[in-house]
């Protein structure tokens, strides 16, 4: 089979590696890809967001199964455009990915479905919305732009004044562009974060192994949000029972209910959870698999990945039984010094003795048989082991042997999980 994967970060790395596993898997292709990728696949310089030129590469080069692992081709209809061509893809259509393109959308399915998240108003205009926050007594209040901003569109405002400043630089600065024309503003919950990724075609939904994303760029969960720092699986949290709890109140009826308005989900459905002292709640949902989230559930996948893929797309989910092992994994990710904020790129990167784990690439380019950095998240070093702390033990004997000027990781990768068991 000649297949194509959209996208170029470590989630799609973890992606091509596992499709690797299949014997039926011909030539791939990764578009854009990056440094890493291109010793699993051939990397195309076209850009996840270029969806005509998207379709027309695999129309050209007879792609028979392709990938569309990145929010934005998603939310853009990537999806629509390759099936009307006769391209069979994992990933779902324009349609169903306005869960995660649009909060509002998202929080009014929950609502109309009862399915239990935040409780939350919508704004589309900003007086109104500051006239809310002014009116306000309980803080912190959460601010949410409506569309997709790279990860950013949340800010949890703990006074008054943050609010205002928040709703101020989303709705009039436009600090998302158009993703701020209207706006979310729910309570603020407390509780551990899960992320489940979970297969469906839009009957059978099959929750993967449970992870823990670290979103906060320094140690001890301090600093500015970042698109995660490191993952951990299975989060230690997620007990058997809160997954019957959430596969009936919250997975179940999210997928019936993208059914009842005409948009059924096939693809993986990323649900983002909180356990509160009142149960699980979704705070977020996404149209795709999590990164890092994936550079951690995917090693510990038994099941192939390529079959699930077309099982999947075929609507033949039901017939499949997929496993995971009972291993832990963990991936400490290496971003550039800076990141979030501004930082340098084209530092070379030296690789040591990385045996004891696998190095996806997410920030990285190739030139002349050496890799520098590319990117703000530049690896995700992961590795999986017979328990939690062995896992992290072998992810950072990899790490410490990988070496690029101002490289910058959390120490801390695991640590909440291990005082957790
Ligand atoms: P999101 O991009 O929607 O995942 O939000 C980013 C982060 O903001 C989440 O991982 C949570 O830590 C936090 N967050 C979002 N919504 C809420 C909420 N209602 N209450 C508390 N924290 C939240
Ligand atoms: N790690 C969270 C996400 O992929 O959105």
């Amino acid at each position: 089979m000649r297949i194509m994967v959209v996208g170029g970060g470590g989630r799609e790395h973890a992606i091509i590696k596992k499709l690797r596993e299949n014997p039926k898997a011909g030539k791939i292709y990764a578009l854009p890809g990056n440094g890493g990728i291109a010793s699993d696949a051939e990397c195309v310089a076209i850009g996840a967001t270029e969806i005509e030129k998207i379709r027309d590469f695999a129309v050209n080069n007879e792609i028979d199964f392709a990938v569309v692992a990145p929010d934005d081709p998603l939310v853009l209809g990537c999806v629509d455009l390759l099936e009307a061509a006769g391209v069979p893809c994992f990933g779902p259509n324009k349609a169903a990915a306005i869960i995660e393109g649009s909060k509002v959308f998202s929080k009014n399915l929950m609502k109309k479905y009862g399915i239990p998240t935040a409780d939350y108003n919508v704004f589309e205009s900003a007086g109104e919305a500051l006239k809310f926050a002014e009116d306000s007594v309980s803080f912190p209040m959460v601010v949410k732009a409506d569309g997709l901003a790279l990860g950013k569109g949340v800010i949890i405002a703990e006074t008054k004044s943050e609010a205002l400043d928040a709703i101020r630089s989303i709705m009039l600065d436009k600090a998302f562009g158009e993703s701020g024309s209207r706006i979310v503003i729910e309570e603020f919950l407390t509780g551990p974060e899960v992320s489940v990724l979970a297969f469906t075609d839009g009957n059978t939904v099959v929750p993967m192994v449970s992870a823990m994303d670290h979103k906060r760029a320094l140690d001890g969960d301090r600093g500015l949000n970042t698109g995660g720092m490191g993952t951990i699986a299975p989060n230690p949290y997620y007990t058997d029972e809160i997954n019957r709890r959430c596969m009936e109140e919250i997975f179940v009826p999210t997928i019936k209910a993208m059914n009842a308005e005409g948009r059924s989900f096939r693809g993986c459905l990323f649900f983002g959870l909180m356990l509160t002292p009142m149960g699980p709640r979704v705070i977020e949902y996404n149209c795709r698999f999590g990164d890092p989230e994936t550079q951690v559930v995917l090693p510990l996948l038994k099941t192939d990945l390529l079959d699930i893929f077309i099982a999947v797309r075929n609507g033949k989910l039901g017939d499949m039984e997929i496993e995971f092992s009972s291993e832990s994994a963990c991936c400490v990710v290496m971003a550039s010094g800076g990141y979030p904020q501004s930082y340098a790129k084209g530092k070379e990167i030296t690789f040591g003795d990385t045996k004891g784990a696998t190095v996806y690439h997410a920030g990285t380019r190739l030139e002349n048989g050496k890799i520098y950095t590319n990117g703000g998240r530049v690896l995700g070093v992961t590795a999986t082991g017979g328990t939690l702390s062995n896992a992290i033990e072998k992810a950072y004997d990899a790490v410490r042997t990988i070496s690029f000027e101002g490289a910058h990781y959390r120490r801390d990768i695991g640590k909440r999980a291990l005082e957790a068991k």
